[in-house]
């Protein structure tokens, strides 16, 4: 009977790769803010590393240093983007993030109707324009999220790292 046990070094340095994810969140009244930090705690919860900015203070760039996207903008203005969104979303067209898995949810207001969280859509096209690979289906949230939509956050962030997980590892 052979009972050794497996040392340090029986493990590959792979097996011990944190997956990591971007979390960028656009709020003016702390909705998205809400929703990122849902998907944070979820994120965490599953061992993931993350690291969740505003979008006022971050760079496109850094989504490259992550496996895992996440976008989490309001909608404003009918259908026009959030100021503050505007040259985060101009710089996004202008990098490469072939292969980047990523996700987007966002709140807006159903009151909105066709404009019913735009920048959710926006910012899906994007990602898919310069070369990224969507994870989940885009989320949409109707105002403060609320028990249901919790669980579809959860859900939503589930299915993101699990298709990481099944297509990159
Ligand atoms: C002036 C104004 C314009 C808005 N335009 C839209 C819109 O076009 N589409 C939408 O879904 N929600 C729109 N909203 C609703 C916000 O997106 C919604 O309240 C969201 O939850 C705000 O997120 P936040 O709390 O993270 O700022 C608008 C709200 C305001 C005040």
């Amino acid at each position: 009977m052979n009972l050794s046990i497996p040392s340090y070094f029986d493990y590959k340095k792979e097996d011990f790769t944190l997956t990591t994810a971007k979390i960028v969140y656009a709020s003016m009244t702390g909705n998205n803010e809400e929703v990122a930090s849902i998907i944070d705690e979820k994120l965490q919860d599953m061992g993931i590393q993350t690291d969740m900015s505003d979008i006022t203070f971050s760079d496109v760039n850094e989504f490259s240093e992550y496996d895992i996207a996440f976008m989490v903008p309001y909608s404003y203005g009918e259908g026009e983007l959030p100021d503050e969104a505007l040259d985060f979303y101009e710089d996004l067209l202008e990098i490469d993030l072939t292969d980047k898995i990523f996700a987007v949810a966002g709140s807006g207001d159903v009151f909105y109707e066709d404009a019913y969280c735009i920048t959710v859509d926006d910012f899906t096209k994007a990602f898919l324009k310069i070369g990224g690979i969507q994870a989940a289906e885009s989320l949409k949230i109707n105002l403060a999220p609320d028990l249901e939509d919790i669980e579809n956050i959860e859900q939503f962030t589930e299915k993101a790292v699990n298709f990481y997980e099944a297509n990159h590892k």
